[in-house]
């Protein structure tokens, strides 16, 4: 009866109708409860859940491609200082409804394809491996090795994805202070011997720790007189320095004031990019990404019937590898370019 009903569930019957458990019951229920309360414009759930997670997949290797074109601009203009990169961060910043972009666009799609994707591998059955005979094992079929590997890209992205959001999202994101009519964007950098004359280059200012305190005592303790546009004015003077004072700075660190987000943005990922340990994990995370992205592209397009013929789907695959590769060169690019090429002096 188990079988009857996930099998009548999977084709949008109606199981209110219930009947005793004999084989032939079944049989003759199954076609009779189909029959009855079959629903011809109902899609079966297992069908609607799959083609969801399979659009938002789709959706996700857009944004892939997206991000990792704006972010190669950090390094492989070599000697324009990344300023193709400061421009998109800048352009997505001035995005009208931001947080809903984010939210409706980005999140949603996101949450959507990583649930349903990890029912998908908690019923998945890799048989790429070697067995003693209990399970399938069919390691001869590169196909196969594709699906095993799509699964355990799968761990890796959620695991990685999740501490970069909440590295460059939540914990180093700049932070952003307004004097009069000039908005000021500030990151926590360590000095290396090439951040004075890159600074210069960016036009961002570099204040330690004394410097910030000093600016705190030159701050007088009260507004220079009731007017309420001077009363706005040290309030904004009084919020910057707080700003300045909200990362805690060691002896080597400098807080670097930038008049525009995509260059504070562009000193964070330089900062990122310097430590040995954030480039071996950026390329796990990204090699992973552009693996799951475009095995899964030729996957989607077999899941909606676009490749169907053995001839069709290998041509696909060469160009899905194709891509692969050349957006993992860029994304690789940014990882390995921004500090050790493009950005070190
Ligand atoms: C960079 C982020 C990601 C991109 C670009 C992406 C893209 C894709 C695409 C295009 C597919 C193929 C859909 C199809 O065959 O119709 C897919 C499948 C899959 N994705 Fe993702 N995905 C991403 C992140 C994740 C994460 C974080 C998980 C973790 C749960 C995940 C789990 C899966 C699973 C299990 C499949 C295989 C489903 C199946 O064959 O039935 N994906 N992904």
């Amino acid at each position: 009866m188990q079988d009857f009903e996930s099998e009548s569930f999977a084709m949008g019957v109606d199981h209110s109708q219930k009947v005793k458990a004999t084989p032939i019951a079944t049989a003759v229920a199954r076609v009779t409860v189909q029959s009855m309360n079959f629903r011809p414009f109902s899609l079966p759930r297992a069908f609607i859940q799959k083609r969801l997670h399979s659009l938002t997949g789709l959706w996700l290797v857009a944004f892939l491609i997206l991000h990792l074109l704006a972010n190669s601009q950090a390094a492989l203009l070599v000697g324009e200082d990344g300023s193709g990169f400061v421009k998109a961060a800048n352009d997505i910043r001035t995005l009208p409804y931001l947080p809903v972009i984010e939210i409706a666009l980005l999140a949603v799609p996101f949450a959507i394809h990583i649930y349903w994707g990890i029912c998908a591998l908690m019923v998945s059955e890799p048989n790429s491996l070697r067995s003693d005979g209990a399970k399938p094992s069919l390691p001869e079929y590169p196909h196969n090795h594709a699906y095993t590997w799509q699964r355990v890209t799968s761990w890796i992205l959620l695991l990685l994805i999740a501490a970069h959001v909440i590295q460059m999202r939540f914990m180093e994101n700049p932070v952003e202070a307004q004097l009069g009519a000039e908005k000021f964007y500030m990151v926590r950098v360590n000095r290396d011997p090439g951040l004075e004359s890159v600074a210069a280059r960016l036009g961002v200012k570099l204040l330690d720790s004394n410097q910030i305190e000093k600016q705190e005592k030159e701050l007088p303790q009260t507004p220079k007189s009731d007017n309420p546009v001077d009363a706005q004015l040290y309030s904004q003077q009084r919020e910057r320095i707080e700003a300045l004072k909200s990362r805690p700075l060691e002896k080597n660190q400098v807080m670097a004031v930038a008049n525009n987000f995509g260059t504070a943005e562009l000193l964070m990922v330089r900062e990122t990019f310097k430590l040995p340990s954030m480039l071996l994990l950026y390329t796990v995370l990204v090699l992973s990404a552009c693996f799951h992205g475009f095995n899964g592209l030729w996957t989607f397009l077999i899941t909606w019937g676009v490749t169907m013929s053995q001839k069709s789907q290998n041509r696909m695959y060469r160009i899905s590898l194709f891509f692969m590769g050349l957006l993992a060169f860029m994304g690789l690019s940014a990882i390995w370019g921004t500090y050790w090429i493009s950005l070190r002096v």
